[in-house]
């Protein structure tokens, strides 16, 4: 029987791993798991029941009622049942979710449901801490970046596509101030695994950026 193998992606806001990974997912027929989600699922559900980010003792325990599950290829995400994927990706999540994200006990809870997700192999997990903490003995990692002008690039014209007003600059500023935050973050800061491959995409095409991890997943499996 061909192994089903763990797949692990980190890499900064709009480095495109998102799309890669659910991509790949899709591609070898593996479960997708966007761990992002999942604080933002957590986030939603503290706005929701009026908790402040800095009560820590309740957020912890909220996070042990925080039951997420993902359907259509990682698309949809419910959040104890009911199907939450467009209210997570809300300027008023952003506002609160680094806040939220750096709890260690809360990561703790969070990291326990997504090796469950990953428990029977066949899956790509993506996020901050998918390659160091939550899978580190995953059998392939990938720290998947890009420049923060071409992040900033392309995060414009996609919301440019949208018919929103922005300005690349002010894109490239948040886009810093994230980098900043997920890499100083006490506790499983955004950090390159040791053994990750490093996949540039700032002149690739989303295409061939999937053609060159499913090339080295290949050249793996034949190892
Ligand atoms: O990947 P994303 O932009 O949807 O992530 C949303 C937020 O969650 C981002 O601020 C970083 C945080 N995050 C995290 O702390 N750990 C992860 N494994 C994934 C995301």
């Amino acid at each position: 029987m061909v192994k089903r193998l763990t797949i692990a992606m980190d890499g900064p806001a709009g480095s495109g791993k998102s799309t890669v990974a659910r991509s790949i997912a899709k591609a070898l027929d593996y479960v997708y798991l966007n761990s992002g989600s999942m604080y933002r699922a957590m986030t939603l559900f503290s706005i929701q029941e009026g908790i402040n980010p800095t009560d820590e003792i309740r957020l912890i325990a909220l996070a042990k009622r925080c039951q997420i599950e993902f359907s259509n290829n990682g698309q949809t995400t419910f959040l104890n049942g009911t199907d939450v994927s467009k209210q997570i990706r809300t300027p008023a999540i952003e506002e609160k979710i680094v806040a939220i994200a750096r709890i260690p006990a809360l990561r703790q809870e969070m990291v326990c449901q997504q090796r469950r997700i990953a428990s029977e192999g066949g899956v790509v997990a993506e996020g901050r801490d998918t390659t160091t903490v939550v899978l580190p003995e995953a059998d392939l990692k990938f720290y998947v970046t890009a420049s923060v002008e071409e992040r900033a690039k392309r995060r414009f014209q996609e919301l440019q596509s949208k018919g929103i007003d922005c300005s690349e600059q002010q894109i490239a500023r948040e886009i810093q101030e994230r980098d900043t935050a997920d890499q100083s973050r006490e506790h499983s800061p955004l950090q390159m695994a040791e053994d990750a491959i490093v996949v540039d995409t700032t002149n690739l095409t989303i295409d061939e950026v999937i053609a060159f991890i499913l090339t080295q997943i290949e050249q793996w499996s034949l190892c």
